[in-house]
């Protein structure tokens, strides 16, 4: 304490030496760095897409934000508002992040801002760019390279975005109305967040500092379940809200709490280190689909809320069974790796009636 004292006082003096000897206009750049001008990344899903899935897309372009930055590009992570989403029974739109995820949390792996303040920001100007992503017409080729090129848009993007009468382009933009955007194109693209960094940074688009990429899913992680697919995911906390259900719920019905269960957490993700001892609630958590939503007297909370509460539930059970092949189930056990649980509790899955011993889920274990 003493010492981090010291190093405060210390760093107050210099910059009051800075203050006073140096004026804004004669920074040498060779020794301090300028901050360079500000730009958004902005991003969508094809409709079709389950909450699930859309949280494995944010991974893969909060990676494409991270290499744009470690490239010296100050691009911010335009956090796309939940709404209209398949497997939702309630139609919502225009939801926060800040309603699942812990912000302070995503903020650590890179800089993120809620659309709604991205829009109060840059006072509701046009959207510079709308990059809408799609595969080759002539399809992958023999061999997988990472490419990218302009191309005549395929079906159906001229059906999500149209001109309208002063020439701005306008698409669904999460349900707001009054957004538009001066360009849009279309490019076919095979590759990974890195395929989509070099595409942001040809001159084609570095003079501009609002670009949206539509249609996300398209590419893929660089390496999947490396430490930056990890990273991201660990960046993803859910809302001390959510956590604070999740609690209460596990002590009152589940004789499960953090202490006994060996589950807890440092504050900050980024201090989390490998370990295997967590213990887990007396209980086990099983995804069996049936059907979604089953819930009938939730209405205090959304049916993505609900989904977040059911997967920390399930993450912190003694044993974890799973489907297959759902991303419902690949949340679960993702979290439970984070949490530091021995493998052979989490990648089990349920078999069907007639196959009493299928194939068990591949373990995805988490890299620090
Ligand atoms: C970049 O701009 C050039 C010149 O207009 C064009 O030929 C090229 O296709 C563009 N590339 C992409 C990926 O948009």
């Amino acid at each position: 304490m003493y010492f981090q004292f010291i190093l405060l006082v210390l760093g107050a003096v210099l910059a009051d030496e800075i203050d006073d000897h140096h004026t804004v206009s004669r920074v040498d750049s060779n020794k301090y760095s300028v901050e360079k001008e500000k730009k958004f990344l902005l991003y969508d899903v094809n409709f079709g897409e389950g909450f699930n899935l859309r949280r494995d897309v944010y991974m893969r372009i909060a990676n494409t934000v991270r290499l744009l930055r470690e490239s010296g590009e100050n691009y911010i992570l335009v956090l796309p508002p939940w709404g209209r989403l398949h497997h939702w029974m309630r139609m919502e739109v225009a939801l926060s992040w800040r309603l699942f995820f812990d912000l302070q949390s995503l903020n650590r792996f890179v800089p993120v801002i809620e659309f709604e303040d991205f829009l109060d920001e840059t006072e509701n100007h046009p959207i510079d760019q709308v990059i809408y992503l799609q595969h080759y017409e002539e399809g992958w080729g023999t061999e997988y390279v990472r490419k990218f090129d302009e191309r005549k848009c395929l079906s159906p993007a001229y059906s999500h975005y149209k001109q309208d009468e002063t020439g701005k382009w306008k698409g669904w933009f999460y349900s707001y109305e009054d957004v538009r955007a001066r360009n849009f194109k279309c490019v076919s693209i095979q590759g990974d967040s890195g395929t989509l960094r070099n595409l942001l940074k040809i001159s084609n688009y570095t003079s501009m500092n609002t670009v949206m990429i539509d249609r996300g899913e398209t590419i893929l992680h660089e390496n999947f379940g490396d430490v930056h697919y990890w990273n991201a995911r660990r960046s993803m906390r859910y809302s001390n809200d959510l956590v604070e259900i999740g609690n209460s719920f596990r002590r009152k019905y589940l004789d499960s709490d953090d202490e006994r269960d060996k589950t807890e957490m440092v504050s900050d993700w980024k201090k989390e280190r490998a370990r295997r001892n967590a213990l887990g609630g007396p209980y086990v958590g099983v995804h069996w689909r049936r059907r979604d939503f089953l819930f009938t007297d939730n209405q205090k909370f959304n049916d993505g809320q609900i989904a977040i509460i059911d997967q920390y539930l399930c993450a912190h059970a003694r044993h974890f069974i799973g489907s297959h092949e759902s991303t419902f189930s690949f949340r679960i056990q993702e979290d439970r790796e984070i949490i530091g649980f021995p493998i052979a509790s989490t990648f089990n899955r349920l078999c069907p009636d007639k196959n009493p011993n299928c194939e068990q889920p591949s373990k995805w274990k988490i890299v620090y």
